[in-house]
């Protein structure tokens, strides 16, 4: 009589497929003994979906993610299909599905595990504790901003945000930071941007009704700045579509590899759940990619889609675990690392802690 959820499967494009199967290989670990059951259903978006219909989200994909609890996802993209025209490239299939599922808040944490301070790029004592928020805009701003051409002698896209959007997402990053530390930073253009002002005005009136919450405000690139100078100094990061793109990417690097971190991208109905890297299509189908931004994503599906909290809080401990023990993939390799595990060997250490 366990609690049975339909999980959609989007392996995608380069390492999608193998990263997302020792994220499903360590769910199904799980879920015999915490009491549930995933019943999953694979659908297609970008380049696998191009390949077989022509098109890089199947309308099949667009109706088939609405019946589902949750949607876990790979990555899209690769040299392949690098010369289509924008609108069959498969990174324009992610970004209708977002739009179609109506994920507009991006959540992308930034955690720098103790076990890895040594993998960052920064010195230890700059990155050790950091636990990073990035509350991103998903569906709005510049990527989906009208009018947009690409002209013979020129081109342009155009940044707008409405205060609905800009309301929605500041209430989502103000909620987020009352579980947290309640310190939110809100990264603009202000200084520039008519949009950015726009964005920072209808920030302070949503921040009215959140009094414990401390908001301060910062220029993007200041902030980019700030990120690789001192980066304990943030905990909430609330910003739209394309600054979040920029600054989630460098905030990732703190924790030492992109290969770590997850993201859920959540809005009015079913959740969008996906490492916040790419495909990479350099060392697909080679067994080395790191899984665990996969499998941390499946732990934030199950915590915010599922409600499954317990059974997140294991696979959040079996990670820390197997990077306490020194199994590391190869992005990793070189710092404190006692074995170079493959893809696959790091999905079988996580499945077997969490299954005990
Ligand atoms: C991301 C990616 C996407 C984005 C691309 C693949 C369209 O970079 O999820 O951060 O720009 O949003
Ligand atoms: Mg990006």
């Amino acid at each position: 009589m366990g609690r049975n959820y339909k999980i959609g499967v989007i392996k995608g494009d380069g390492i999608g497929p193998e990263i997302v199967d020792e994220a499903i290989k360590v769910l199904d670990a799980l879920s015999a003994n915490m009491g549930f059951n995933l019943e999953y259903t694979e659908m297609l978006m970008g380049g696998a979906a191009i390949d077989e219909t022509g098109v890089p989200l199947p309308q099949e994909t667009i109706q088939g993610v609405k019946s589902c609890d949750a949607v876990l996802f790979g990555a899209i993209g690769g040299p392949k299909w690098d010369n289509l025209e924008r609108h069959l490239r498969p990174e324009s299939g992610l970004l209708s599905l977002r739009k179609e599922m109506g994920t507009f808040a991006n959540l992308r944490p930034a955690i720098v595990y103790d076990e890895l301070v040594n993998a960052s790029t920064l010195k230890p004592d700059v990155v050790r504790g950091v636990d990073i928020m990035v509350v991103r805009e998903l569906t709005g701003g510049i990527y989906f901003g009208q009018p947009r051409e690409l002209l013979e002698d020129r081109a342009y896209n155009t940044m707008v945000y409405t205060r609905e959007e800009v309301v929605r997402i500041a209430k989502v990053a103000f909620e987020i930071a009352m579980k947290r530390d309640k310190r939110i930073c809100s990264v603009d253009k202000a200084n520039v941007l008519e949009v950015s002002q726009f964005w920072r005005e209808t920030v302070i009136e949503v921040s009215k009704d959140y009094p414990k919450v401390e908001l301060t405000h910062m220029y993007v690139d200041n902030a980019a700045m700030q990120l690789i100078r001192n980066p304990k100094q943030f905990d909430v990061i609330l910003t739209g579509n394309i600054f979040g793109d920029i600054l989630s990417d460098a905030a990732s690097m703190l924790s030492g590899s992109i290969g770590l971190l997850p993201s859920a991208s959540t809005g009015a109905g079913v959740g969008l759940y996906e490492p916040i890297h790419g495909s990479a299509p350099d060392i697909a189908g080679q067994g080395i990619a790191n899984p665990l931004a996969t499998i941390s994503s499946a732990s934030m599906m199950l915590r915010y889609a599922l409600g499954e909290d317990a059974a997140a809080d294991k696979i959040d401990k079996a990670i820390k675990k197997s990077l306490a023990k020194g199994y590391r993939t190869g992005d990793l390799g070189a710092y404190d690392a006692r074995e170079i595990c493959s893809c696959s060997e790091i999905g079988d250490i996580i499945a077997n802690y969490v299954s005990k």
